[in-house]
């Protein structure tokens, strides 16, 4: 039996493959954040760490789990919260959670997509606030999804699921990586996707080639009709750039889930019109969360067992 520490509160379910394999739980009593000191107390005794993106798990939290800690499973898909050059030097495994959330979190870049599109958000805004004074016929002119060019900026599982989507609503779907994926609509130009896209939808991990991919330079490229969708990773974008290119209308609107320090948004992104703003909630439904947690807790059992888990970050 091994000791694993839970950072924060899982939906039900979650701890299920750590209860079954018999490992005793360390959870914190409260769903808040341990403190990066509270962090590196609490993995000094223990064999494995389940945490979640607003944990910091650096080389400081790596070393203070000593010769004993032996996995850290990140209860999401992206995994730039972990130090994993750090992890790997210390012999600490590292799993995450790819797969089980890609149509969840596509379906809420679509959503963003749709409600960026079609101000959504103002017009609800508006008509709960009584702002709203009856119809008319120049009111809340969105854009068109149906046939719009959908630029997917990276074109793993997730940006795939949305390009399924896409197609169901007769949209031109291009997509954007390094490498070519023989796949119909590939460009490895970013800049003549982003000139081309009627809507932009990124969905790149977050490391030191994609920290400001989309720029004042790249948002400048958009058409002063396009809409941005961002369920990525906040630091892909500059913030306050997008919310000048939304200020002095450069594009027509963005939908973001994801920011550069959340939780806390930039103040002119808050004030940015035609701006549909979510509090990262890409893979939020109550069945992925419970698999995520459960797909992560998998993969510290595996470990422990001094097996091979699918979902290992960390080479093999
Ligand atoms: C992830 O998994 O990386 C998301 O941001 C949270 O689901």
């Amino acid at each position: 039996m091994a000791r694993v520490l839970v950072t924060r509160r899982l939906p039900d379910g979650g701890t299920d493959p750590l209860l079954a394999a018999g490992h005793e739980l360390v959870t914190a009593g409260d769903d808040v954040p341990l403190t990066h000191a509270q962090l590196c107390a609490a993995v000094a005794d223990v064999d494995a760490v389940v945490c979640l993106l607003t944990d910091r798990v650096d080389d400081t939290v790596i070393a203070a789990g000593g010769s004993r800690l032996k996995v850290v499973a990140n209860v999401a898909v992206g995994y730039d919260n972990v130090d994993v050059g750090a992890a790997t030097a210390a012999g600490v495994a590292v799993c995450n959670t790819p797969g089980v959330l890609d149509e969840t979190t596509a379906d809420l870049a679509f959503l963003l997509i749709l409600t960026a599109s079609r101000l959504a958000s103002t017009a609800e805004h508006d008509l709960r606030t009584g702002a709203w004074k009856g119809w008319g016929i120049n009111q809340y002119l969105g854009r068109d999804v149906h046939g719009a060019v959908l630029g997917i900026v990276g074109f793993g599982r997730i940006g795939q699921a949305v390009a399924r989507r896409a197609t169901g609503f007769g949209m031109e779907v291009l997509h954007n990586t390094r490498t070519d994926t023989g796949l119909p609509g590939w460009t490895g130009d970013l800049d003549a996707l982003i000139a081309q896209s009627d809507i932009v939808s990124l969905h790149v991990p977050l490391n030191d080639s994609t920290r400001h991919l989309i720029d004042a330079g790249r948002l400048a490229l958009m058409k002063p009709t396009a809409v941005l969708v961002n369920t990525a990773r906040g630091p892909v974008v500059d913030e306050e750039a997008l919310a000048i290119a939304l200020e002095q209308g450069e594009i027509f609107a963005a939908g973001i889930d994801v920011y550069e320090r959340e939780p806390e948004v930039h103040p002119r992104l808050l004030a940015a019109p035609r701006t549909v703003l979510l509090p990262h909630i890409g893979s939020a439904s109550q069945q992925t969360r419970t698999r995520m947690a459960q797909l992560a807790c998998e993969g510290v059992v595996a470990v422990l067992a001094g097996e091979t888990p699918p979902n290992l970050v960390t080479p093999r």
